[in-house]
């Protein structure tokens, strides 16, 4: 740190203890507790504000009442739709991600929070987690390179980022309770790396503590986690805010450096860090000095924020809903777009040569902002692919479009609140005020998946039914058209917070209707919205296959322009896709939808370094994405640099004829490793445009650490000498270049 900085933080926490020894103990309390379902409480005596937050990921959420799960109903809380993390890892790209975060931070400001609830940085383990689609890999190097310019981003608008889920979220099913076993190694070398970059090299100011418990602790009352790991080893000295309803026990979550406690509740008082913490303390069985460390954390991120102190007046307002933040997020859903297979190459389709255009599918006129959970927004607009299509070909091209197949109704209540109901014991009686009774918390839960499952199976029986015309109809109509396009694949009601996927497949029978479709058009080109990967069992028979993952306001002009040619897709997976589910490590062991106590005994087998270790090919692997130009790559040299640096330089070129980016993957696989280690994990890439037929010679830099694994015993990444192929190449399976680097 430079002197002025280390001298201005000096000044700063100065001016903390001063504020901490003027406050009495209920406004510390105050403080460290929700005073409404989104905002701490305030001590205007002092001039400390409360601290208000909102969700989330992909925009800033709808504003609710303050003790009751309802929108307010205001009309000037619409936003800037954002790409979903899913989406942005796509893209590879550092600088969107910076973009997005630079939006939402900007949004949410202008909405006038302080804290926005984002983004999730989970990995994924298990492709059928609920929340796979608000984060962003299954890889940690990725996920890393991703989050750091993102919470910049956020933070520069004077609004903090809360990285989410802190940590090893990586189930919906008993997300309360479930209890993980993970190794050390697999936590540090996994589930980690990507929140330590988010508070080493990002700065973020705040974290939020999960729902689960690792090795029998909840993560907010977690001393491993979060006074070992978070505050002693990464030296965080932001707050650590709780998930909703994650704190369980007053004493543990106030003697460990989790500060403030959130929850689904409107009974404010009776939150562990209010009365009964408060309570504690006069009975001596708490020192105040617990609360005092809370406080700090706080106040320190206030300052941070300019929420408080002399600087309040040179505080960002924000803005939101600006033309430029649309023109970004257009750019991110451009490049998050993922050509999986293009036989022949369909694609792209030649407008010029379109009179008639059969549409098939309900993802082509959905709309998908207003799902999925806590990431639900009230978007300002949300182009879908129908009229993204319609609206590039214009009046003198026919375009119909058939549903395809049925979907469902699933209409949305204020009655029951899923964020209250998650967390509710008795089923609520008074909206959003559901009484506690934790004991049976696992019970009810446990019922209401029983009950959402039973749903499912029947409504299996009205989509067969109404299938049968539906499917008719569009292999009737695909019969007679230019060019068919069939946009089907997930959605919110899916894609979920507060419960997983059951199995792998299309939902609504969509298999049996693209599989007849292609048995009457060759050239159907199969596209999906969804949020996470699907099995395709009629994937050899298809040519052109595109996946979006849930792209924002502007998915349907960025899924025209890819289809019409005007933008060269870019985009390549952050995580497997799988042939079947029983393929995944997953399905064989502790998988999403199992309760009470789950071991991750794969350890960190997980997404493509299982389907390696195991030679399964997975539909599409890791890192792959196709476009419609070509790239070559050569000429790979190695040098050793300073320290243990390895120094690689090659060449990428254009071969084909179109303008377009290519994401190069470098992996490293250990020869002969003294200790069991995945054959080869992603530990670099870049981003290159290239017109046709030009070449870039590509320079990067591999650093000791990323020969490393953590050796538990030692309690610290070891980077053993000896022999590493290095590896580089368009996917983690299709590898253009080797070399070998000797690490002294
Ligand atoms: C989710 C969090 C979210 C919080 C507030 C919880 O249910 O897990 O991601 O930020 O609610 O809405």
């Amino acid at each position: 740190m430079k002197t002025d900085a280390k001298k201005s933080q000096k000044k700063t926490e100065k001016e903390i203890e001063k504020l901490i020894s003027k406050l009495t103990l209920d406004e510390k309390i105050a403080m460290i507790h929700g005073a409404t379902l989104f905002k701490t409480g305030a001590v205007d005596r002092l001039g400390i504000p409360a601290i208000s937050t909102s969700d989330g990921p992909m925009g800033v959420r709808a504003d609710f009442m303050d003790d009751r799960w309802i929108p307010s109903g205001n009309n000037d809380d619409q936003v800037s739709y954002l790409p979903s993390n899913s989406a942005l890892a796509s893209t590879w790209n550092p600088y969107r991600a910076y973009e997005m975060g630079h939006v939402l931070g900007a949004e949410a400001r202008g909405r006038g929070k302080d804290m926005i609830l984002a983004p999730g940085i989970n990995i994924k383990r298990d492709p059928l987690c609920g929340r796979n689609f608000e984060y962003m890999s299954e890889d940690p190097k990725l996920a890393a390179s991703l989050v750091v310019p993102f919470v910049k981003g956020v933070q520069e608008n004077d609004v903090a980022a809360c990285v989410k889920h802190f940590a090893a979220n990586v189930q919906e099913t008993d997300r309360l309770m479930v209890d993980e076993e993970i190794d050390d190694r697999t936590l540090y070398e996994l589930y980690l790396p990507a929140f330590k970059a988010a508070v080493q090299d990002g700065g973020a100011y705040s974290i939020m503590g999960a729902y689960n418990k690792i090795n029998g602790y909840h993560c907010c009352e977690s001393k491993n986690l979060l006074d070992l790991i978070l505050r002693g080893e990464w030296g965080f000295d932001g707050t650590v805010i709780s998930d909703w309803g994650a704190v369980h026990n007053t004493k543990e979550a106030a003697e460990c450096s989790m500060d403030i406690e959130m929850s689904v509740f409107a009974d404010f008082d009776d939150y562990k860090m209010a009365d009964p913490l408060k309570e504690a303390i006069m009975k001596g069985e708490i020192s105040e000095e617990t609360v005092n460390a809370k406080v700090r954390n706080i106040l320190r991120m206030m300052y941070r924020l300019k929420m408080i102190g002399k600087q309040k007046e040179e505080r960002k307002a924000g803005v939101y809903n600006t033309p430029e933040h649309r023109e970004m997020i257009l750019r991110t859903a451009e490049e998050s777009m993922i050509l999986l297979k293009n036989d022949n190459q369909i694609l792209p389709l030649n407008p010029a040569g379109i009179k008639k255009l059969v549409v098939i599918g309900q993802n082509a006129a959905k709309i998908h902002s207003d799902g999925g959970g806590s990431a639900e927004i009230k978007a300002l607009y949300e182009v879908c692919p129908l009229m993204g299509l319609k609206a590039y070909l214009g009046g003198n091209v026919e375009v119909q479009y058939l549903k395809g197949y049925h979907v469902p109704e699933k209409p949305k209540t204020f009655d029951h609140n899923w964020q209250a109901d998650s967390l509710d014991d008795l089923k609520n009686t008074d909206i959003g005020m559901p009484t506690r009774d934790e004991v049976n918390e696992t019970e009810m839960r446990r019922k209401s998946e029983e009950e959402r499952l039973a749903q499912i199976e029947k409504e299996k029986t009205e989509i067969h039914e109404k299938n049968q015309k539906l499917f008719a109809q569009a292999v009737e109509a695909a019969k007679d058209a230019d060019a068919v396009i069939f946009v089907g694949g997930l959605n919110h009601d899916i894609d979920s917070e507060g419960f997983d996927r059951s199995n792998m497949t299309l939902p609504y029978e969509q298999d049996l209707l693209i599989d007849a479709l292609l048995d009457v058009r060759k050239d159907l080109i199969v596209t999906f919205v969804g949020g996470s990967p699907v099995e395709m069992p009629w994937r050899q028979k298809a040519s052109a296959i595109l996946w979006s993952y849930y792209a924002g306001m502007e998915t349907g002009n960025a899924f025209a322009k890819v289809i019409f040619g005007d933008v060269n897709p870019s985009g390549k997976l952050a995580e497997t896709f799988p042939g079947k589910y029983t393929d995944c490590v997953t399905a064989k062991n502790g998988q999403s939808g199992l309760w009470g106590k789950i071991r991750l005994e794969e350890g960190l087998y997980c997404g493509y370094r299982y389907f390696d270790k195991e030679h399964i090919a997975p539909a599409f692997c890791f890192g792959h994405g196709l476009s419609y130009t070509e790239f070559s790559y050569s000429g790979l040299t190695l040098k050793a640099e300073k320290g243990r640096d390895v120094k690689l330089n090659f060449t990428v070129k254009n071969t084909g004829k179109r303008i377009g980016s290519e994401i190069i993957q470098v992996y490293v696989a250990p020869i002969a490793p003294k200790v069991d280690r995945p054959n080869k994990e992603l530990k670099a890439y870049a981003k290159v445009e290239l017109a046709p037929g030009k070449s870039r010679k590509v320079s990067i830099t591999l650093k000791q650490e990323d020969f490393a694994y953590f050796d538990e015993h030692l309690h610290e990444f070891i980077a053993d000498a000896g022999d590493y192929e290095i590896l580089v190449g368009a996917s983690c399976q299709d590898i253009r270049l080797k070399g070998i680097a000797a690490l002294a």
